[in-house]
This record gives structure tokens, sequence and C-alpha cells, in this order.
């Protein structure tokens, strides 16, 4: 069966970590956020797979290829304009064929795919939507079914007042090739406002396979360090087998941590990583290639891209720090910043509030102070 993956979006929401990247790369756990979907397809025997794209589509085309060192054959099809989710589908139309499979590109799952194919085609469904509870359904599309599973309403980010049930569209779709006829081509149309609501009012099957399995859609700062730490926690079964292996430690080639460095995992520490004496390190905390920590500095809670530089004494906790940024000796970095690629924070700035900032500046000695 194919699936065609939607990597289109813009990543608004993770700005400035978009500014360089499309969501879909951005590194968790160290590798591409899609080279950890593609393995979870590959997995479940998904093998062939068309990637809808968009927004800096030229930077997943150049790290995936034609996708056969990731054991996937790969195509591409680039939109001039955003289509949306379902226009996205149609354009790619050409190389789908029987049922199929449509994922978000920013969810990451221990859906179990077979399960949900089979659910579908027990019910002789149109459309099977995947279906996992949240906590606040006002951020994602809400779906109502009865008690088969059939589905009777599709609100996408409903208001509170419409809030019915905990279940939401979870990203994931099984589909008959008939579907796409109700996308009309080269327009902006979306399954959540357009298709979906289409197909409940003509009556036809709509199924939801409800799975309560860890399921987590990167599209925010928060989540994106969320991601982390539960791969890190070994809470994704696909990942925590492949990667992390629990809640251990873990550096790469060539990393030298000075003996006198405590680390309380879980960490990942890249390639070349070099730790000076006296540090420490309090996970979850991802730390990427060629990164250099100063003597006495303290990491809690925080991913660092790759060619990070931290000096002396400083204080790093609940943070995002893109590739290539240096944080001189004695700031303090906390409360949830983003700091984008190629940004220098002076010596003893404090930054303890969720700013963000944008790719390439530089803030000079003791300028922030809240
Ligand atoms: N090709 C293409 N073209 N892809 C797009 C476009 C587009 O114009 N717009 C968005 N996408 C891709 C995004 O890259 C992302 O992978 C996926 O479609 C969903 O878009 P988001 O922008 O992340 O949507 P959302 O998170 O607000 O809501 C969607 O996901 C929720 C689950 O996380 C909806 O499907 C909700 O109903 C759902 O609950
Ligand atoms: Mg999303």
């Amino acid at each position: 069966m194919k699936a065609v993956i939607l990597v289109g979006g813009e990543g608004t929401r993770l700005r400035p970590l978009t500014v360089n990247l499309p969501k879909p790369m951005l590194p968790v756990v160290n590798r591409p956020f899609l080279e950890h979907v593609l393995a979870y397809l590959k997995d479940h025997g998904i093998t062939d797979v068309i990637l809808s794209m968009g927004y800096r589509s030229e930077v997943i085309e150049k790290h995936f290829g034609d996708g056969s060192d990731f054991g996937i054959r790969l195509r591409y099809v680039v939109e001039a304009s955003p289509l949306g989710t379902a226009g996205g589908v149609k354009n790619v139309a050409q190389y789908v064929d029987g049922t199929f499979l449509v994922l978000n590109g920013d969810i990451l799952t221990d859906l179990d795919l077979g399960a949900m194919i089979d659910f579908h085609r027990q019910n002789g469904a149109k459309a099977t939507i995947s279906l996992t509870p949240v906590e606040d359904p006002t951020a994602y599309g809400l779906v109502e079914t009865d008690a088969t599973g059939r589905v009777r309403r599709f609100i996408e980010k409903p208001r509170l007042e419409d809030v019915t049930t905990n279940f939401i569209n979870a990203g994931t779709y099984v589909l008959e090739p008939e579907v796409l006829d109700l996308i009309p081509p080269a327009t902006y149309y979306m399954f959540e406002r357009g298709v979906f609501p289409e197909l409940l009012s003509r009556r036809d099957p709509v199924y939801g396979f409800r799975s309560d399995c860890y399921w987590i859609d990167i599209g925010t700062p928060a989540k994106y360090l969320t991601v982390q730490r539960d791969i890190l926690n070994g809470r994704v079964q696909h990942l925590s087998r492949r990667l992390a292996g629990g809640r251990g430690f873990r550096a790469g080639k060539g990393a030298a941590v000075d003996p006198s460095v405590t680390v309380i995992g879980p960490a990942i520490l890249g390639d070349r990583v070099r730790i000076a004496a006296g540090a420490r390190i309090s996970g979850p905390v991802v730390i990427g290639d060629g990164c250099v920590i100063g003597p006495g500095t303290t990491i809690e809670e925080a991913i660092l891209w790759s060619g990070v530089k931290i000096g002396a004494r400083v204080k790093l906790s609940g943070s995002i720090l893109g590739r290539d940024v240096v944080v001189d000796d004695d700031a303090i970095v906390t409360g949830g910043a983003v700091i984008a690629d190629g940004c220098s924070i002076g010596s003893e700035n404090r930054l303890d509030q969720a700013i963000r900032i944008w790719p390439g500046r530089s803030i000079p000695p003791r300028t922030i102070t809240f």
C-alpha cells in the first residue's frame, strides 16, 4: 500500500526554528524528524511513499534523495503555492492506486497501521480516520463517532462549546481512491473542512479508528521538547527500541566528556561533543554533533542542535538552541527560550522567558536581564 505524507506546511507555530528548515527536517534526537516517520512506515511494511511538499522542499529532497538509503522508494511532488491538505493529495494523484494512506507529516505515533487498515476493510469504509484522545480538542479536529466507530461529526478547531468528545483526528487516514474525486484540482482544499464534512453529508461510510497508543503532533516548541523527552524516557515504542535505549546516556563517536562531568540521564550526545570539567547535564537533554560545553556549565532539559558552543558557568534549561548558536560565559538561558541558528548570546545575559530569537541575531554582553 502507498502512503502520501503531507509535508507542505510552513511550520509557523515553530518559528523561528522553521526559518531555515521545514518542520519535517527539525532534528529529533539528532535525526531529521521525517526519518523517524519513514522508519515507522517501513516497520509497518509501507515502502512506497509520496511526499506532498511546498515550503522549503529542496532541503527535504536533498537529504532523502530517492529514499534508497532509508529502505524506502520516495517520490516528490512540489506545490507552487499551498494547496491545503486535500489539494496536496489531489496533486499527487497520478502516483496513487488502490486503497492508500495519508499522513500528516508532523505526527509521531505507535499507531498500529495494519490493525487500522483491517478495520477500514471490515467496515467497507470510504475513509478511516485515526483518532486519539487529547485534553484540549480545540487545537485539533474533533471527531464524534457512534458505538460502531462510524463518524457522525467532524469539526476542525472546534469552539469550546462544540466539544462533545475528547477524541480528535490523529492525522492518519486510510482512503479509497474515489475520495480523490471529491477534491477539486489545483485548488486550495482541506480534508478537515472540505472532504470529511462532504463525505458525511453524502452519508458515505467514514469510520474513526480509536487508539490510545503514543501520539504527538510536534507543531509547537513546547511539543518539540516534549516529544524528545518522551523518546528519551522510552515512551515511544518504535523509536525507543531503535535509538534511545531507555533511560540511559549515550554519546556519539569521538565525544569527549571530562570525567568530572555529572550526567543524569536520559541524555543523547552527538558525535564529537566535548564537555569540560565540572559541567552538569541533567536529562532529558539532546546535544547535537560537534557541540562544545564549557566548564561548570549546567544543562537541564534542553535541545541543542549541531555546532552549538556554550561558555563557562552558563545555566541552560527548558530551552532550544539552533545550529551554531553561541552562548558566552555566565549567561542564563531558561524558561522556554527558543534561539535560532547562528545567534550569539553575549556573556552575563539573563533570558528567563519563552523569548524567541530569530536566526543570526547577536546580543551583546549584559543587555537582557529578564
Ligand atoms: N502539501 C501540503 N500543502 N501540505 C500541507 C499544507 C499544504 O498546503 N498545509 C499543511 N500541510 C501539512 C503540514 O505540513 C502538516 O504535516 C499537515 O499537513 C497538517 O498541517 P498542520 O498545519 O500541522 O495542521 P494542524 O496540526 O493544525 O491540524 C491537523 O492535524 C491535527 C493533528 O495533529 C488537522 O488534520 C487536525 O484535524 C488534526 O487534529
Ligand atoms: Mg500539526
